[in-house]
């Protein structure tokens, strides 16, 4: 009975045991340079933006909770119709073409759309193995194979059933998971979907702006290699984001990343930077406030009450959240939980939190200068397969929590007598430093417009 009473809430995904025919990827490595990979905000490859410190010696490691985002994909559908475009401008209208554009008469804009590549499969995958290597003392000491859940786009649910797979491989053949799929049922409260607040202020100006400055003088180069065509700095930018899609799908450098410089690419950080903060982060007045959701339920899995989920008056599902099968608390609980999600949901999460905090709202105009000023840099936050840890720590009998994106240690500045160089936060002074998501945003969510997902 109670099979088929979860089978009703959950989906079942029955992960393959590897060596059994499930396809693994020969391994794959990366053609793109660093500054070109580094580079490409949301579109950049996974990388550690620091490495890994284990916890202070004084401590136990308790609880973890890894908020990671699906894996490398092709670019959605919407953005394959507007490469597609660009180069058929230069196809169709170009009078002529340059030495550096010939390769375009016998280009076609090709990729797929929407889905996870072979890239973000195995990095998902990989990020498996590596949670059940360091984390791996939770399963063991608690007895509870990690709790799993995903948003329901496929390439969510691709990248958790990636993530599981990698992380049972080291765990033993026996074992299998399941991950927790959210609705994605009309009118469903998804604290993992990124699509919850329609009447959030449009603010792309900021990024529109910029481009308009650190791609002209490409556009202007590009549009006199190719006379008759019209390119734009938006043109330009489609096919810098060609190169890194193309590059990490076919493993081999695009031509398209030859049209610039180095520092364009460089600049071209700063396009997603603004992008990021403005569309969903701190510079949106209702950016925070759709990452509360997921806030609330990390302070109740952190302290293991669960009044934070059923006060939350924004995303949380409140029949989830009710239940101890689809919302573990306690000493019953398990000690790992990883919740799959994307870019602008973790932007948005990142900012509710207090993390990644500029001294000053992001300027239009280009990057705020000095050493350790710019704080939001995209590529390091959300890039593919991006991820936000959260550990629960027991020091000296007292609880802490600290924080790691992409593995660099995260200052909470936000948190009251936080430790500068552990980067530890007393779980209290953390809950107390909360007040807006256990406000459910101070009523930012009614402002939202909130619209029950399409299905
Ligand atoms: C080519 O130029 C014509 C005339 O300006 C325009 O209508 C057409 O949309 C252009 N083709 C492409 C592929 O952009
Ligand atoms: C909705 O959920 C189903 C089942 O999990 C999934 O196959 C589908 O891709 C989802 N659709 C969207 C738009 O997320
Ligand atoms: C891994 O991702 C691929 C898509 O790239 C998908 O077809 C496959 O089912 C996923 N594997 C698991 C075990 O979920
Ligand atoms: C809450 O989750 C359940 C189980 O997945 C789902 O059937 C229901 O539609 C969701 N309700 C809302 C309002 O999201
Ligand atoms: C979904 O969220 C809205 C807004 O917070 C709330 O009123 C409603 O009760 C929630 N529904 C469920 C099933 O959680």
């Amino acid at each position: 009975m109670l099979a088929s009473l979860i089978a009703t809430w959950f989906v079942l995904v029955h992960l393959a045991v590897f060596g059994h025919g499930a396809a693994v990827p020969a391994v794959i490595s990366d053609p793109l340079p660093a500054y070109i990979a580094r580079h490409l905000g949301p579109y950049s490859p996974w990388y550690a933006a620091g490495e890994y410190l284990a916890p202070p010696s004084s401590c136990e490691l308790e609880q973890a909770n890894i908020l990671q985002r699906h894996g490398a994909r092709f670019p959605t559908a919407n953005a394959g119709k507007k490469y597609a475009a660009s180069v058929a401008k230069l196809r169709e209208n170009a009078t002529s073409l340059s030495a550096a554009l010939q390769f375009v008469r016998s280009y076609t804009y090709a990729l797929g759309a929407d889905q996870l590549t072979p890239l973000g499969a195995q990095q998902s995958r990989e990020a498996g193995v590596e949670a059940y290597k360091r984390y791996k003392g939770l399963v063991t000491r608690s007895g509870k194979l990690p709790f799993v859940r995903s948003d329901s786009q496929q390439r969510v649910v691709d990248s958790a059933g990636n993530w599981t797979a990698g992380f049972f491989q080291q765990l033993g053949e026996k074992h299998a998971s399941t991950v927790l799929v959210l609705s994605n049922a009309s009118g469903s409260n998804d604290t993992l979907d990124d699509n919850n607040c329609p009447s959030a202020p449009d603010l792309s100006g900021f990024e529109q702006s910029y481009l308009a400055t650190f791609l002209s003088d490409a556009a202007a180069r590009l549009d006199a290699a190719a006379p008759g065509a019209h390119l734009t700095p938006t043109d330009a930018l489609n096919f810098m984001q060609i190169c890194g899609f193309e590059s990490q799908y076919t493993q081999r450098l695009s031509p398209w990343c030859k049209l610039f410089s180095r520092q364009e690419f460089v600049a071209g950080e700063y396009y997603y930077d603004l992008d990021k903060y403005y569309g969903n982060g701190l510079g949106n007045p209702l950016g925070p406030v759709q990452g509360v959701g997921y806030v609330n339920e990390l302070l109740s899995r952190l302290t293991g009450d669960r009044s934070y989920v059923l006060f939350d008056e924004t995303q949380v599902n409140q029949t989830l959240a009710r239940s101890q099968a689809t919302f573990p608390l306690g000493s019953r609980a398990p000690a790992l939980f990883a919740d799959f999600s994307h870019d602008n949901e973790i932007a948005s999460i990142v900012a509710a939190i207090g993390l990644k905090k500029p001294a000053e709202a992001l300027p239009a105009g280009g990057p705020p200068e000095g050493e350790g000023e710019q704080v939001w840099v995209t590529s390091e936050i959300v890039p593919f397969s991006g991820r936000l840890v959260t550990e629960r720590l027991s020091c000296d009998g007292e609880d802490y929590v600290r924080f790691l994106i992409n593995d660099q240690l995260q200052v909470p500045t936000f948190c009251a007598g936080a430790d500068v160089r552990t980067g530890l936060c007393r779980l209290d002074d953390f809950v107390a430093s909360q007040s807006y998501a256990r406000a459910s945003g101070n009523g930012d969510y009614l402002k939202c417009g909130y619209k029950p997902l399409s299905g």
